[in-house]
């Protein structure tokens, strides 16, 4: 369902060739495959008000966290993180999204856990699953399906728990099989981008500086910066008020205080940054095609800088960290 460029158009990689000469036919355009029943969690564990078709009624939740409630996030974040690194061994050849979406459906559970996707309200129908996997040109909330896995994908994994009451946030792009030069890149600059954005929210500044240094960045590299998904304030809800542009919005009058908390999550994009949604309204792919990359974490902000919330336990030998821009071949 990817819009791609005309045979003879230039190709998005920027080779200068003509798009039939160089990336056409490469991958295919990701089409929604089946999607198989939704998941049930057992009634022991406690949920959000979204599971079982309730709904989202924001509260006007303090934007300052209590210490009580940052070491809950630091718990549950933690989680998160070691439940993505599992999942990132997953992304292999072969393997399908639903098959990924059932080991995070399972782990939650291990952990006496929600996995915050299922059941969010949005589009025609509610979240079906516990993952969001977006491959190639999908930029965000893609649904885990019967899909599998070709050798030169990329894809994005999104992983949000909900554990004693509050969310842990965090997603990184992993490579299947043998990846190409530009996608390598895409998803080293991605990295780079969300560690420029980490550095600049500091407290005191302007939280508008974290996507002044993402955009500066990804410009710089020759790649876009998706506009219509954001990071966005955490804590005992998955979202609350406050909005982090990954682009430089001067409309963002808000300044970095300690005790805040919240996700920084660029979309980097090889070729044009504007998006489509797919008919279920849930897939934003990017209007010419081309292939994005995104990495998540979830901060607080302490006196002497961001700490991030969405390290694993161990980040030694693992492809998420392999992925570091040191390390990117
Ligand atoms: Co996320
Ligand atoms: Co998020």
């Amino acid at each position: 369902m990817g819009i791609l460029p005309k045979a003879n158009d230039a190709c998005w990689c920027g080779s200068g060739k003509k798009f039939k000469r160089c990336h056409k036919g490469a991958v295919a355009p990701i089409k929604q495959g089946s999607i198989s029943p939704t998941r049930t969690i057992p009634d022991t564990i406690p949920k959000p008000p979204w599971a079982d078709g309730g709904s989202v009624e924001p509260w006007d939740e303090p934007r300052v966290k209590s210490p009580d409630i940052i070491e809950r996030m630091r718990r549950t974040g933690r989680e998160a993180a070691d439940t993505l690194a599992y999942l990132g061994t997953l992304c292999q050849p072969g393997v399908t999204t639903e098959e990924i979406d059932a080991a995070c459906h399972e782990m939650a559970i291990e952990k006496q856990s929600y996995p915050s996707p299922l059941g969010y309200p949005g589009g025609p129908n509610p979240f079906p699953k516990s993952l969001c996997t977006s491959i190639n040109e999908v930029i965000c909330h893609g649904i885990p399906d019967d899909r599998p896995l070709v050798d030169g994908d990329i894809i994005n994994l999104d992983v949000t728990l909900f554990k004693d009451g509050v969310h842990g946030d965090t997603n990184a792009t992993f490579f299947v099989g043998e990846v190409d030069e530009i996608s390598r890149r895409l998803v080293a600059v991605t990295r780079e981008c969300l560690e420029r954005g980490i550095e600049a929210a500091q407290p005191g500044a302007p939280l508008n500086e974290v996507g002044r240094a993402i955009q500066l960045h990804a410009e710089e590299q020759g790649f876009g910066v998706v506009r219509a998904f954001i990071g966005h304030g955490i804590g005992e809800q998955f979202h609350t008020d406050i909005q982090v542009c990954h682009y430089y919005n001067p409309d963002i009058q808000d300044i970095i205080e300690p005790g805040m908390t919240f996700t920084i999550e660029p979309m980097i994009t090889v070729g044009s940054w504007r998006h489509r949604m797919w008919r279920d309204d849930w897939t934003a792919v990017t209007s010419d095609g081309s292939r994005t990359a995104q990495f998540e974490h979830t901060l607080v902000i302490n006196d002497d800088g961001p700490e991030i919330m969405t390290t694993p336990s161990d980040t030694s030998n693992h492809p998420y960290w392999a992925l570091a821009p040191s390390n990117a071949q």
